[in-house]
This record gives C-alpha cells, structure tokens and sequence, in this order.
C-alpha cells in the first residue's frame, strides 16, 4: 500500500529561507543571512559560497559570517535614527556581542562607534584601528588599569558605580583635559526575557541606585577632572517588547532634566541595546526600524513635553546587529537511538563553540545544508561533542535522516556564541569566516592543540621522566 506522507514530512529546510524578493528586510528578523539561498547542488549558499565547500576549505565546526548581512543591520540602525530622531544620534556596536578586528573594523567603517566592556575589547577595538572617541568603556568593576587605558585613549567612561567615581576622581586630578563619562543608572524597569540577561530591574549589579542620583550629580559638579557628559540605561536582552523602551525614554529624560538642576551638561542620552532577534520561526522580534523610532519618537517627545533641548541619542545594539549575521557549519558524526525514548545525532562542537542553549535553554534551529530538499523525517536530539549530558544543542530538532559527514549548520550564532566560547575538554576554538560576493575571508584563525598549551607551563621538577 502506497501512503501519502504527511504535509509535516514533506517540508524541508528550505522553509527556513526568507522571501528573498521582500526588500528592507531587517536581518533580526530572519533566521538565516540575507543573501541565503540554496545552489543547484541542492546546498545551502551565504554570500554566494557554498557551505559544505566552505567547510571543506576551512575545516569543521566553522562560524560564517555574512558582510552583507552584517552591514545591512548597521545601516538600518543608523539612517533609522536619522530618520526618527530629529536631533543627533550615534549608533555603537555592543561588542560583547562578538568583539574580533574584523567586526570592529566593519562597523565602524559603517559609520557606528562601539561599546567595550574590558581592557581587551578595548584594546582589540583600537587594534582595528577604531577611533578612542568613539569607544565608550563600560564594567561594573573596571580596573584602575583599564580606567587608565580609556583615559589614555580618549574614550568615553560608563561610570557604574561610587567606588568607580572616586577611583577615577582620583586618577584624572590635575589632568589637562576632563575625562569624558557618561553615568549608569538602574531605571527600575522590568521587561520580559532571561532572568541573567535582564539588567535594568532595581535588583541588579549594574548601575547607580536611582535614589543616589542627586548625591552623584552633586559629586560629579565638584570635579574639575570630571566632564559629565551623559546618561546611560539597559534594560535588558532578547526584548520583544516596545513598552519598556517608551518607558525607559520617560525615566530618562527625567533624569536629565535633574541633571541640568546641578549644572551638569548633559549632552548625550544612551538608552542601551536590547532588541532581540528570530532563533525560531515563533519569534517574532520588531524590526529595527520600528525598534528605532519607537527610541528617537519617544526621547523627541518626552524632551519636548519637559521644554529641554534634544540631546545627542546614542544607542548600543549588540544581538540585533550581528545575531542573524552568521550561522556555525558543523560535521555530523556519531549517533545513538534509545529504543522508545529518542535518537541522539551528534556533531564535532557544541557547548564549547555554542554555550547559550546550555547556560539559558536558549533554543536553535538547524538545517542539514548539503540537502536542503529533503524531506524532514526525524526528530532527534542534537548533541555536542562535550563530556557533558547537558551539552545538546537542540532538543527535539527536525532534520531529514543524517548520515556521518553531513554539514549541519545552526543559525543565528552571531551574537554571544564566539564571544562566550571555551575551551572545555581542550577543544580549540573554531575558525570564522566573513563571506560576500562569492569570496570568502577568514577573520579568525582556528586554534591548534599547539595554541592550546601556548600558556601551560610546567615546571621543571614534574617533568616526566622518559623510560
Ligand atoms: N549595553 C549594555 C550595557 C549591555 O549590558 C548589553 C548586553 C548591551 C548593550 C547589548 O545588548 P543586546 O543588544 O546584545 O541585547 N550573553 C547573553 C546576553 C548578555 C547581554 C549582556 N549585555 C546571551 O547570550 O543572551
């Protein structure tokens, strides 16, 4: 007897791709980069390279990233600001997102200054050859060194805290020029995503207490060596929601409005980043465009109702720009099937290339991208390499049947995926490439056993003999 199979089992991964004719696209929105599509070899294509070659010619796991994905989010930060927000504005890059030379170097050649949160980032983002003045330094609890290498730089503080104030109080006495800082404040708002990646609530490590704004202001007046020059709040990460951010804007311009009672001039607003991305087909993120006019309308409109003059709004998206940007290729390996309970599929990363699904149940979705038309026929645990059981990168994914050597690849692995990643059980890191055009560069090298030891040293007494 022939059966007709079930719509369900004829779709495949092709369904993930987006409509490529809908233009303006916001890349938060898609599951896959925007130049995604699938080759007459029935494989999944980014930026007119073809995946399973990619991963051929680079090895396995490998990170694609998408240029023009990446700039498209950019852009669309940016002239939505332009459009929405009568005054000035400037768009920074959260780099915790994913920090490497190659992504400082790109969005700033976009126009977007960027927001560090170490030393490192620091230092990386200036390798790129990022300007100080667009650095704005962040931390809850920044080294006095790193206070200093800010300061040398010329880049602007995110002061969080009173110990923060005083150490650099301390440090810029006398200086020539004030060093430029901003103050973090917790706006008290509550929003709806990950309990660790919400910071805007009252119970939160970052950011002065809003009862304690007077006495800081009060502090800062008395600082020669301290240019007050602007506010900063974040709620949060992964937001869906648009009333939070009108919110925020109300609380805000509040505070300005106290600022100005202390002779501060407080010349920039930065309401932090926060708009979230698509993982899974039930995502439904706003676009960045609305995410942005619903900033720069609500700044406009709460300065306006106070009667203050528009100040510069600054904005610090990480997720959204670099999120849907990049995808991880893997190779498909072992596999287990547990009678009556479930088939483990495993691939050669997981936990230490991808920790998210493990440290907030974060859900992925993946396409076995050297068949893209087969028919989705299974469901089966999508597990990493890690000596670990929690190490699964999905529960439950749809895949057509797999066979050791396919290349399997997970989307939306640009944001907090390369920057969260480790070495666990000495796996070395992977490779990333930037692909446009047909042409593929790589941006980060893959580590080597010999890099995984580059700092071990053993001491001369426990060496070993050799028999
Ligand atoms: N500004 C500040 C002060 C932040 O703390 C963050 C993120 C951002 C901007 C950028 O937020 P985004 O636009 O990327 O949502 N590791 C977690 C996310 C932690 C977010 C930390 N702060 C994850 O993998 O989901």
């Amino acid at each position: 007897m022939v059966s007709t199979p079930s719509l369900e089992v004829q779709a495949t991964a092709r369904q993930y791709l987006a409509d490529a004719t809908a233009d303006g696209r916001s890349p938060n929105q898609e599951l896959l980069p925007l130049t995604t599509c699938v080759n007459d070899r029935d494989c999944l294509e980014i930026g007119g390279c073809d995946v399973a070659t990619l991963v051929e010619q680079f090895g396995s796991p490998l990170y694609i990233l998408d240029e023009t994905t990446l700039r498209t989010a950019c852009v669309q930060y940016r002239e939505a600001f332009r459009r929405y927000y009568p005054g000035e504005s400037q768009v920074l890059y959260a780099s915790k997102a994913w920090n490497c030379l190659a992504i400082c170097a790109i969005v700033a050649s976009e126009g977007l200054g960027i927001d560090v949160v170490s030393g490192g980032e620091l230092y990386t983002a200036l390798q790129a050859g990022v300007s100080g003045e667009k650095l704005y330094l962040h931390g809850n609890n920044k080294s006095r060194e790193e206070l200093q290498q800010a300061i040398a730089a010329n880049a602007r503080i995110v002061v969080d805290n009173w110990y923060e104030l005083e150490t650099l109080a301390e440090l810029t006495r006398g200086a020539t020029h004030p060093a430029a800082i901003l103050l973090r404040l917790t706006p008290g708002i509550e929003c709806h995503t990950h309990e660790y990646i919400r910071t805007g609530h009252l119970d939160s490590k970052f950011g002065f207490d809003p009862d304690s704004i007077e006495a800081v202001f009060e502090f800062v007046r008395q600082q020669p060596s301290l240019a007050g020059i602007g506010l900063h709040a974040h709620i949060g990460s992964q937001i869906f929601e648009i009333q939070p951010h009108r919110d925020l804007a109300k609380v805000m311009v509040k505070w300005l409005q106290l600022a100005a009672r202390y002779d501060i001039p407080v010349a920039e607003l930065n309401v932090g980043g926060g708009l979230g991305i698509r993982y899974t087909e039930s995502d439904d993120p706003p676009s960045i465009d609305e995410w942005a006019k619903v900033v720069g309308e609500a700044i406009a409109a709460a300065c306006q109702e106070a009667g203050i003059p528009l100040p510069k709004l600054l904005c610090e998206p990480g997720r959204s720009i670099v999120g849907s940007a990049c995808v991880t290729a893997y190779t498909v390996g072992s596999s287990k099937t547990v009678p009556g309970i479930r088939t483990y599929v495993t691939v050669d990363g997981g936990m230490s290339d991808n920790p998210r699904p493990i440290t907030y149940q974060s859900l992925y979705r993946a396409v076995v991208a050297n068949r893209m038309s087969a028919p989705l026929t299974e469901t089966v645990t999508l597990a990493g390499k890690h000596c670990e059981s929690g190490d699964v990168l999905i529960q439950n994914a749809r895949l057509p049947k797999t066979e050791p050597g396919d290349i399997l690849v997970v989307m939306g692995t640009g944001a907090y995926n390369y920057s969260m990643s480790s070495n666990y059980n000495r796996l070395p890191r992977p490779a990333a490439v930037l692909v446009g055009d047909g042409e593929a560069s790589l941006i980060l090298q893959r580590e080597t056993d010999r890099d995984l030891i580059r700092q071990d040293r053993l001491p001369a007494r426990l060496r070993l003999q050799s028999s």
